[in-house]
């Protein structure tokens, strides 16, 4: 392994500024079903004459990308030069210092001009080690159609989302109430933590200390575990972001949890219940005040690895991917939530994705993932443990006991 990646990083560190006299930039990204990557490598390209983007693509899934990244970065390699980095990293990675710091190529005005909650997210002790490309918040969407043919109201609390999805399961042609994440992976702790916050549970506090072993805590896994024996197709602890969207594509569900760009993808031609679709927050639980949703995104980093020339090259491309042009490609092809405020008010983006503007002041309100350069290790036991009681291994108060031991011993 060590052998094979030592070799790719000569040979393409080699070749940065070789062959038409372009400076090739390798940016590594996760599986993209939307058309955003190629678009704005398309469109960064045709404005460069003199660096030239291309894509490698990463598996989808957040856990699988880290472990390759944090192999090739230890090792020194060079064969990536850009990086997305997903929201749960920068800690990790600015702790190890594998990226290069990007301070220089960005003011304080440049960074005034994206959202607070993603750029704070991407520093580590004062460096901006990271860009933010677009930001993501938990989401429920409905089938409107079905909720108004029997005259119900969208639900706001855990309870009404229990009711509704065991009532409507079955109506329409669908088959099932509620269709979310499960598998044991990241997006998992992303669903879980929405239930755990929405019932004033938590990981940490304000301070760092753990706190997760709370009767909120548990009363939350309790109602994920119902929803998963209750109201979701049988296979949904093996369901990723995909799975769960192709069964609410398919019109099979009444009810999905999932990120903004579910709605491009629901509302597309392509998709049997276009025009049916409503997007609401996620609901809040009995013990809680307001529903939650879990703060993701995507953000760009450069290899610390790589020669002087093709760190310019590629923070030229980090540039352009947060101009409005970069953005709109993103809000517009992506149905992602842009970082540059002012897509916001723009109408093209709007006319796009038209929950943008209700939806600004929940969107903005989504929770950070504990913050910690050992977030992988808190959330691998969240991920074992929360997926053994979805399965049916484990109690919910078993679980919760498990990953307050377990965390309190990852941050000693
Ligand atoms: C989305 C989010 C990311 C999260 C992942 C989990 O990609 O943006 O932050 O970790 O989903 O599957």
């Amino acid at each position: 392994m060590m052998m094979a990646v030592g070799c790719s990083s000569s040979s393409s560190g080699g070749n940065s500024s070789e062959g038409e006299g372009k400076v090739k930039i390798v940016w590594a990204h996760g599986k993209d079903d939307t058309a955003q990557s190629k678009k704005l490598i398309e469109a960064f390209n045709a404005k460069h004459q003199n660096i030239e983007v291309v894509e490698l693509e990463m598996p989808q899934k957040s856990d699988a990308q880290h472990d390759d990244y944090v192999t090739k970065l230890a090792a020194g390699d060079t064969s990536i030069d850009v990086f997305s980095l997903d929201i749960i990293w920068p800690p990790e990675f600015g702790a190890a210092g594998w990226l290069e710091p990007l301070n220089d190529y960005f003011s304080k005005e440049d960074l005034e001009k994206l959202l607070p909650g993603p750029v704070e997210g991407t520093q580590y002790k004062g460096k901006q080690i990271a860009i933010p490309l677009y930001t993501d918040a938990g989401v429920l969407f409905y089938r409107k159609d079905i909720l108004e043919k029997y005259g119900k109201q969208p639900p706001k609390t855990f309870e009404e989302l229990m009711v509704l999805a065991k009532e409507l399961q079955g109506k329409e042609g669908t088959k099932y109430g509620f269709v979310f994440q499960a598998n044991q992976y990241e997006g998992l702790v992303c669903n879980w933590l929405e239930y755990v916050w929405a019932n004033g549970g938590n990981v940490l506090d304000k301070d760092g200390n753990v706190v997760v072993n709370s009767p909120n805590t548990i009363e939350a896994t309790k109602f994920m575990k119902e929803l998963v024996d209750q109201v979701a197709p049988p296979g949904v602890t093996t369901y990723q972001e995909p799975e769960s969207l192709a069964v609410f594509l398919e019109g099979k569900a009444v009810f999905h949890r999932n990120w903004p760009y579910a709605w491009k993808a629901s509302s597309g031609p392509e998709s049997k219940i276009s025009g049916k679709v409503g997007v609401i927050p996620m609901p809040k639980g009995p013990k809680g005040t307001s529903g939650a949703a879990t703060l993701g995104g995507w953000n760009l980093g450069i290899n610390k690895n790589i020669d002087e020339e093709k760190k310019k090259a590629a923070a030229e491309f980090i540039k352009f991917a947060v101009s409005p042009e970069g953005q709109k490609i993103v809000a517009i092809e992506g149905g992602r939530l842009p970082v540059l405020k002012e897509m916001y008010k723009d109408e093209e983006v709007l006319k796009a994705n038209p929950h943008f503007a209700e939806f600004f002041e929940p969107l903005m309100a989504a929770k950070p993932r504990p913050v910690s350069p050992n977030y992988p290790k808190i959330s691998d036991a969240i991920q074992r443990n929360i997926h053994k009681v979805l399965t049916g291994g484990l109690s919910a108060e078993e679980a919760v006991a498990n990953i307050e031991k377990e965390i309190k011993e990852i941050e000693k």
